[in-house]
């Protein structure tokens, strides 16, 4: 899909009739979220995929009521990084940012994320508010990781709702 086209499709989606994707399709979205730029190319996001029954069911109940409603019948994405490593020199952070960086990394992987599954025809829902400690058992993820954004994936009943934004020169700076 042309690029300007994905970027205006891709939408917080809130409300699917079904996942619907295969482990074919995850592997062609993971193939192209590997390529984002990160610091010193330490590649440090790492992703739980919930896409059989039992482990839908298991995030699902990781959710605030409102976000399980407007996730149900999607399969989801946990999302996490390595902490201590981007941003990070023998061991010490290299400004005041610390274990930020390692969530900027994260963020354009997962911005590389939705939008591959916009190009596939899926829909996604990134979602901050989740139990993170339940996950974290679930998934056995590592204490070295920090849990990020749950990310529903899956094919759309409802479409979005408009969003204002701010204009380009609202937000940018040319000198
Ligand atoms: C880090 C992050 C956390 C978010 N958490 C939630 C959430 O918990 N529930 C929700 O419905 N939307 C959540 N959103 C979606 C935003 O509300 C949405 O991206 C924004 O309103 C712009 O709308 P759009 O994605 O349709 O363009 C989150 C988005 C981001 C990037």
């Amino acid at each position: 899909m042309e690029f300007e086209q994905l970027i205006k499709i891709r939408r917080s989606i809130r409300g699917y009739r079904e996942a619907g994707i295969s482990e074919t399709e995850l592997r062609e979205i993971f193939s192209c979220v590997r390529m984002a730029p990160s610091w010193k190319n330490s590649q440090t996001g790492r992703y739980y995929v919930a896409l059989g029954e039992e482990a839908v069911k298991e995030v699902y109940e990781c959710l605030p009521d409102f976000n399980r409603n407007n996730s149900a019948n999607a399969a989801y994405i946990v999302t996490s990084f390595k902490k201590g490593i981007s941003g990070f020199a023998n061991g010490e952070a290299t400004d005041h940012s610390g274990d930020i960086w390692g969530g900027y990394d994260l963020g354009l992987q997962n911005a590389y994320l939705v939008l591959k599954a916009s190009d596939l025809g899926y829909d996604t829902l990134i979602m901050g508010l989740r139990d993170e400690d339940r996950l974290r058992k679930y998934f056995s993820i590592p204490e070295d990781e920090i849990i990020m954004p749950v990310i529903a994936i899956g094919r759309r009943k409802k479409d979005a709702v408009e969003r204002v934004r701010k204009e380009a020169d609202d937000i940018m700076t040319i000198r």
